[in-house]
């Protein structure tokens, strides 16, 4: 075993960790926590969450796609041609949480602090409404890739 393919799935798994993990804590136990809090309280407590959880995301993602990709690339797992049904999977998913966190992070979190500033309650709730949407399918997706990856790394299939 190469110790560069230890190290970046090391790394790999460490930003599947914060990333999923991070999600995992807003949506499972923040949230359940926060909803008695009345509403101007609860979104100014989420987009403090929001705004120190995004800037962790971006530096994922990088990690995820540099590892991942750098893995296929050097050759370690057949390269993109021969590469296992598991990565294959992956990359489905992974790719599309990427794209739905780009789309959450120019979208509805850019309306979410507009509507915040200019204190205007029922439109930011609106705006965290679908940010909670695109979470819960991240969470789900990053859930499922997660198992798959280390199933199919363990099986080898
Ligand atoms: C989108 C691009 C991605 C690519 C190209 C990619 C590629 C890979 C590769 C090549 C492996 C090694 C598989 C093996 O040795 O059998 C791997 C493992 C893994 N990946 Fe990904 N991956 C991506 C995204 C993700 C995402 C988004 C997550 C989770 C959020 C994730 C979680 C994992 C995990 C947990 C492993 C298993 C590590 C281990 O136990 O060896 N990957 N990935």
């Amino acid at each position: 075993m190469d110790y560069s393919y230890g190290l970046a799935m090391g790394l790999h798994t460490l930003a599947a960790l914060v990333w999923v993990g991070g999600m995992f804590f807003a949506h499972m136990i923040l949230r359940p926590a926060a909803l008695d809090l009345p509403p101007p309280q609860r979104l100014a407590l989420w987009r403090g969450v929001f705004s120190h959880f995004f800037p962790w995301v971006w530096a994922c993602i990088l990690i995820l796609l540099a590892t991942g990709y750098g893995v296929l690339l050097l050759g370690f797992r057949g390269g993109f041609a021969g590469g296992p049904t598991h990565v294959d999977l992956m990359q489905v998913a992974g790719l599309t949480m990427m794209v739905l966190y780009t789309q959450l992070f120019f979208g509805p979190w850019q309306g979410f602090k507009r509507a915040l500033a200019a204190d205007e309650w029922e439109k930011a709730a609106g705006y965290q409404v679908r940010i909670r949407h695109i979470v819960t399918a991240n969470l789900i997706l990053g859930l499922g890739t997660v198992f798959v990856g280390v199933v199919g790394s363990l099986l080898g299939t």
